[in-house]
């Protein structure tokens, strides 16, 4: 594999994002969930993996500007002709140095309860499933009726 390398995101790779958001996401229905104000308003910490010019990844984060010392990820994804060649992890690693530099202690992300491969993502990547009212994994209604979730959190060492 040539290399891949990251930048900080910008505004203009959205439309690029967008054109492939949903084959990424085996046509799952997403794209309501990253609207373009997510690359206009977090683009400065948030991050595309690009080879030789081309977009393979991208990772949509922020400092929570209301939870202290927390950062959320709110959508990883990497193209799926790179996928198991460690983008992803490549991409997580520089976030959690970004949450670091904002103070943060602690990286949290959601999945949906269907979506198997990013939860054993994410737990290869240190986090943790967070424990449900009910003792379980899946937090029902999280994102709205009927959008039940699986949340996670990663503890970060401050810098
Ligand atoms: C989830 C996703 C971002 C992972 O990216 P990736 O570049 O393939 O992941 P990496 O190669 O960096 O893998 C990091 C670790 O996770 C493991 N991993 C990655 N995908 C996995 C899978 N489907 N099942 C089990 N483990 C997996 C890797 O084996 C690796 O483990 P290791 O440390 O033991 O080597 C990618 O599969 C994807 O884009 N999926 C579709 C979009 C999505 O569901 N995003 C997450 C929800 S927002």
């Amino acid at each position: 594999m040539s290399s891949v390398r990251l930048r900080t995101a910008r505004e203009d790779d959205y439309p690029t994002v967008a054109s492939s958001l949903e084959r990424w996401w085996d046509d799952r229905p997403v794209m309501m969930m990253l609207p373009q104000l997510f690359f206009r308003h977090f683009a400065a910490t948030s991050l595309v993996a690009e080879q030789q010019d081309h977009l393979v990844g991208f990772l949509v984060g922020f400092p929570s500007p209301a939870v202290p010392a927390e950062a959320h990820t709110h959508f990883i994804g990497v193209d799926p002709a790179l996928r198991v060649q460690g983008v992803g992890a490549q991409m997580y690693l520089a976030f959690f140095d970004i949450a670091r530099t904002n103070g943060c202690d602690a990286v949290t992300a959601l999945t949906s309860v269907g979506n198997v491969a990013s939860q054993n993502f994410h737990l290869r990547m240190g986090f943790t499933a967070l424990p449900a009212p009910d003792g379980g994994q899946v937090w029902p209604d999280w994102d709205g009726p009927g959008q039940h979730r699986v949340r996670f959190r990663r503890a970060i060492r401050p810098v």
